[in-house]
C-alpha cells in the first residue's frame, strides 16, 4: 500500500515514513547510548541497570540507521544518548553523518544534524563537533547553583559543564539550554532569574521542561518533583516582558520572546498543555528499539534485522518496511499521567530512550 503513495523527491529518497494521522516523519533521534556521568535524580536511580552492553549497537549499525531514515527523506537527525559524548569513537559517526549534509544537493534529506548534551565532554569535543557539520547543540543545564546542581545531578561539575558550554560558544555552535522545572528545586524567583539572565548574556536559547513520569527513578517522587509550566510561565511574565512567538523548532516546544534578553524561552508541557499535534519524531534507542512516540510503550526491535546476515539490500528493505508499520501505528499522542501513585507512565527511563 504504502509503495502506491512513493514520492521521489531526490535520486535517493524513497517513499518517505507517513503515520496513520498523516504525518511525515521528519525528525530521527538517536541515541548512542544509555550510559552517562551524571545521574540526575528525575532520569534515573542511583545505581541504574544500564542495557547489556552485547545489545548495544556498534556505530556501523547506528550509521547504517541513519543513512535508511536519510533515504526515506529524515530531514533532522539529533543525536541523543545517555550523554553521547561518553560513546568512544563518537566522531567515526558523526563525521560520516556529517558528510551527508555537505552532500546535500539533491541526494541527501538531510539538513541538520544536531546533539543534546549534558556538557561535561563539551570543551574537549566542541571543536570536533563543529568540524563534523554540527551548529547547534541543546545543553542540558537544570540550575547555576553549584551545591543545588551537585545534588541533583547526584556530584555532578557545574564549573565543568559551564567550562563546556563557553568551549561550545567559542566553538561557533549555537547552545539551547534544556532546564528540567522541579518544585522547591530551580524554580524559585531568583533561580529562575538567574538562569534566564545567564541565557541572555550568552545568547542562548532557553527551555523549560515539565517532569514526565518515565522509568524507575529509586526513591525519588515524581508527583514531589512536578512543577506546572504553566505556572512559571505566568511568574516569569510578572517580571519579564514576554511576547508571543511563532518561533518553532521542528520540536514541541512552544516559545515567547523575552525583550530584556532578547532571546527565545521555549516550554515543553507534556502534562499542563499537550504537546503532541504535528509532531513528526520517532526515536531509535541504542539497542535499535524504533519508539514512535515518547510517551507509549510500543515500538519494535531492529536489532535482529539489523544483524540478520540476509544480504544488505534485501536486509535494508525488511528494515525500511518494518519501520513504516511501525510509523503507521504511531498515535496522535502521548499516554502521560503523574499522579499519586507515582507510578511510571513509561517503564523506560529517559536515558534509556534518548532524551
Ligand atoms: N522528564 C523530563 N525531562 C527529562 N530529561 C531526562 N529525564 C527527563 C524526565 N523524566 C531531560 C534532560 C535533557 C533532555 C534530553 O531530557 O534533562 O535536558
Ligand atoms: Fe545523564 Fe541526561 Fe539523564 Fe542527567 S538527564 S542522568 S545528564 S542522561
Amino acid at each position: 500500500m504504502l509503495k502506491d503513495q512513493e514520492t521521489l523527491e531526490s535520486p535517493s529518497v524513497a517513499r518517505r515514513f507517513v503515520d496513520g494521522c498523516g504525518r511525515t516523519i521528519s525528525y530521527l533521534r538517536l541515541s548512542v547510548t544509555d550510559r552517562c556521568d551524571l545521574r540526575c535524580r528525575y532520569c534515573m536511580s542511583e545505581r541504574p541497570d544500564f542495557l547489556p552492553k552485547s545489545d548495544v549497537l556498534t556505530l556501523e549499525e547506528l550509521y547504517r540507521v541513519a543513512c535508511l531514515f536519510v533515504a526515506h527523506g529524515i530531514e533532522t537527525i539529533r543525536i541523543t544518548g545517555g550523554e553521547p559524548l561518553v560513546r568512544k569513537n563518537l566522531m567515526d559517526l558523526l563525521r560520516p553523518l556529517g558528510d551527508m549534509l555537505k552532500a546535500r544537493e539533491g541526494y541527501s534529506s538531510l539538513k541538520a544534524l544536531t546533539l543534546t548534551s549534558n556538557g561535561t565532554q563539551l570543551e574537549r569535543y566542541a571543536e570536533d563537533l563543529f568540524s563534523c557539520g554540527i551548529r547547534r547543540v541543546n545543553v542540558s543545564l537544570d540550575s547555576l547553583d553549584e551545591k543545588v546542581f551537585s545534588h541533583l545531578t547526584r556530584g555532578g561539575s557545574l564549573g565543568l559543564v559551564l567550562a563546556g558550554i563557553d568551549a561550545a560558544l567559542r566553538a561557533g555552535l549555537k547552545v539551547k539550554i534544556n532546564c528540567v522545572a522541579l518544585d522547591g528545586v530551580n524554580v524559585d524567583t531568583p533561580e529562575v532569574d538567574r538562569l534566564l539572565a545567564w541565557c541572555g548574556e550568552r545568547g542562548c536559547d532557553l527551555t523549560f521542561i515539565e517532569v514526565m513520569p518515565m522509568g524507575d527513578i529509586g526513591n525519588e517522587k515524581r508527583l514531589q518533583q512536578f512543577y506546572p509550566l504553566t505556572e512559571l510561565r505566568r511568574s516569569i511574565s510578572q517580571r519579564w516582558t514576554l511576547e508571543k512567538s511563532s518561533h518553532r523548532s521542528g520540536g514541541p516546544a512552544r516559545y515567547v520572546r523575552c525583550l530584556e534578553t532578547g532571546k527565545n524561552i521555549g516550554f515543553i508541557s507534556p502534562l499542563t498543555e499537550n504537546f503532541c499535534d504535528g509532531c513528526t519524531r520517532v526515536r531509535v534507542t541504542c539497542t535499535g528499539m524504533l519508539y514512535p512516540c515518547l510517551g507509549q510503550e510500543s515500538g519494535a526491535n531492529l536489532r535482529k534485522l539489523l544483524r540478520n546476515p540476509q544480504s544488505d539490500g534485501r536486509a535494508d528493505a525488511a528494515l525500511s518496511d518494518r519501520i513504516a508499520s511501525v510509523v503507521l501505528k504511531k498515535t496522535r499522542g502521548h499516554d502521560f499521567v503523574i499522579d499519586s501513585s507515582n507510578r511510571a507512565s513509561v517503564s523506560r527511563t529517559m536515558n534509556a530512550t534518548g532524551g
